[in-house]
């Protein structure tokens, strides 16, 4: 059989990948000990025993935890770098990354420290691995809109350095419509806008985080199947849906890869690309992602793999021009 290969050789984009999820135990243990940071755990084996999830607040509450041992630059750039090896051992050639500057400065640690250290790894990346990289900042949905008003102004300095914004963290509860006033000053502001919705939150936050937030791409959004008309209406406007299959099993959203719906998805003509979300945490990368869940799914083949990958380039932000050399 040769679709694992082909999967993991087919040039790809990943467009949902928190790079706060991607810090690795070991990792985490070698930050705690260079900056004498205590952790709950004793050593990387019991840390990793403790990935057990039972829903997003399990998860989150641990992710959280495992990002205090982030303080420098250099920490912030050791984390990207090591998920852009992993990037390029997986050929993913362009990837937006998710920050969560406001889990960093609720800490002390300087919006320009979080930044600067990400925005170097990138460039690198670029330089070095020919990955073309940018940033989208994440607002926390469970803190209020005046907080993720006063982080969107102390990264204006540093505007040049990420592309758009996005809403994530807790979702039940905290509904897109939270967050308009601010999301409002950033299309002002020509940034571009996703949002994490209907992952365990229902379909109607699909719909206001695209008639309130005005987004351009859903993050997960897998809780559309729900609602018939919404599912018709995200095929027509080609409004892209970055599913993490991985997350989506270890987040119980799904029991199974196999009971996954996204061969619905693609049926419905719906721009559905295959993305890690928190590989650290999840199990796996890109390629993880994509040779499991075709291994689940045994009526895909090559067509879907050359779908799933072309979605990728034709959902990023990257200017249309150069997207002509990869579509
Ligand atoms: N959902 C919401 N918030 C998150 C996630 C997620 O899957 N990963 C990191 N923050
Ligand atoms: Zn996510």
């Amino acid at each position: 059989d040769r679709l694992p290969a082909l999967l993991r050789a087919m040039p790809k984009a990943e467009l949902h990948i928190h790079i706060e999820g991607s810090l690795e135990p070991e990792l985490i243990f070698k930050l705690a000990e260079r900056n004498g940071v205590k952790l709950a755990y004793p050593s990387v084996e019991a840390l990793r025993a403790a990935y057990a999830f039972t829903d997003l607040q399990s998860f989150l509450d641990i992710y959280y935890a495992g990002a205090s041992v982030l303080l420098k630059e250099q920490d912030f750039f050791d984390m990207a770098w090591a998920y852009f090896e992993k990037a390029a051992a997986d050929n993913v050639v362009h990837a937006e990354l998710f920050f969560d500057p406001q889990t960093h400065t609720e800490r002390g640690v300087p919006m320009g420290t979080v930044i600067r250290g990400l925005e170097h790894a990138c460039r690198r990346a670029h330089a070095e691995m020919g990955i073309s990289a940018s940033l989208i900042l994440c607002f926390l949905r469970h803190l209020s809109e005046d907080a993720a008003m006063a982080t969107l102004e102390e990264a204006l300095p540093y505007r040049q350095h990420f592309i758009g914004v996005g809403l994530d963290s807790s979702e039940r509860g905290h509904p897109p419509e939270k967050f308009a006033r601010v999301f409002a000053r950033c299309r002002e502001l020509g940034l571009r806008i996703v949002a994490h919705a209907g992952e365990e939150g229902p379909p109607e936050y699909i719909r206001s985080a695209l008639d309130v937030l005005k987004v351009e791409r859903i993050d997960h959004g897998v809780r559309c199947v729900e609602d018939p008309a919404l599912v018709r209406r995200l095929a027509a406007e080609r409004m892209p849906l970055t599913v993490c299959p991985l997350s989506n099993v270890k987040l119980c959203v799904f029991k199974t890869l196999a009971d996954h719906n996204l061969p619905a998805l693609l049926k419905a003509g719906l721009v559905a690309t295959i993305n890690s979300d928190d590989p650290a945490y999840f199990g796996g990368y890109m390629n993880d992602n994509f040779v499991q869940t075709f291994a689940a799914l045994p009526q895909w083949g090559a067509r879907e793999a050359w779908q799933l990958a072309h979605n990728s380039f034709e959902a990023s932000f990257v200017p249309e021009a150069a997207k002509q050399a990869w579509v």
